[in-house]
């Protein structure tokens, strides 16, 4: 299956990714985490999408196009992908359409993790992640098996930079400006499933499993 992820910050697009992965055998490009390692790794793009990433606005479509476009010729990703944060503006989505449409695939369903905004800076500012999976863990909702350390791998957790109220609230107002319109792009398309993302992980994954079903 070819499946969109999109949602507000902290709606659990992170969360359920790997659960889809598994069970449908998916590639799984999450273009924050493949900025994140850029930055980490201050290769050329990375020191161009630092700044806007710091401020919890978005780094300029070309960028970010570029990436998937190259993401997406891995051998994995041919016969299905989840992309989790892209496309996030409606410019995005059109080149996504088109690098599509020229392998002649489209878009199966997009899920959207519909929730509410005052829900998020409880999620956010307690997320703790493993930054080369990617694998997200929460101290309340969610807590790894020993503090600061990732299940699989014994590794140390760390918080994202951008994991503060005050960028929350930034990468908030990106959403709604930005990223809602998306959803109306593909709604028009008839293929968005709207699914309760506020409630606890298991049963938001029930509902992912029974929309693609
Ligand atoms: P990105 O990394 O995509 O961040 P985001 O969209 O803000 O989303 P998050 O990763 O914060 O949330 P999530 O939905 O994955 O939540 P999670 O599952 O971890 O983007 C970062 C930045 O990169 C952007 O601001 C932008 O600058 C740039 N960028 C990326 N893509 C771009 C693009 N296409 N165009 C332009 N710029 C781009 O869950 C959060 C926490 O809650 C976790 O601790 C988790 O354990 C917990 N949790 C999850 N689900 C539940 C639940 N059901 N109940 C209780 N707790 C839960
Ligand atoms: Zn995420
Ligand atoms: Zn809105």
């Amino acid at each position: 299956k070819r499946l969109i992820l999109i949602g507000p910050p902290g709606s659990g697009k992170g969360t359920q990714s790997p659960l889809i992965k598994d069970e449908y055998c998916l590639c799984h490009l999450a273009t924050g985490d493949m900025l994140r390692a850029a930055v980490a790794a201050k290769t050329p793009l990375g020191v161009k999408a630092k700044e806007a990433m710091d401020k919890g606005e978005l780094v300029s479509d070309d960028l970010v196009v570029g990436i998937i476009d190259e993401a997406m010729k891995k051998p994995s990703c041919q016969k299905g992908f989840i992309l989790d944060g892209f496309p996030r503006t409606v410019v995005q989505a059109q080149k996504l359409d088109e690098m599509l449409e020229k392998k002649g695939t489209k878009v199966d369903k997009v899920l959207n993790f519909a929730i509410d905004d005052a829900i998020l800076e409880e999620r956010i500012t307690g997320r703790w992640i493993h930054p080369s999976s990617g694998r997200s863990y929460h101290t309340k909702f969610a807590p790894p098996k020993a503090p600061g350390v990732d299940d699989v791998t014994g590794e140390p957790l760390i918080q994202r930079k951008d994991d503060t109220a005050e960028v929350l609230n930034s990468r908030l107002e990106a959403f709604h400006r930005q990223t809602e319109p998306v959803i109306d792009y593909y709604s028009k398309k008839g293929i968005v499933a709207n699914l309760h993302a506020e409630k606890p992980p298991k049963e938001v994954t029930a509902e992912v499993q029974k929309v693609l079903s």
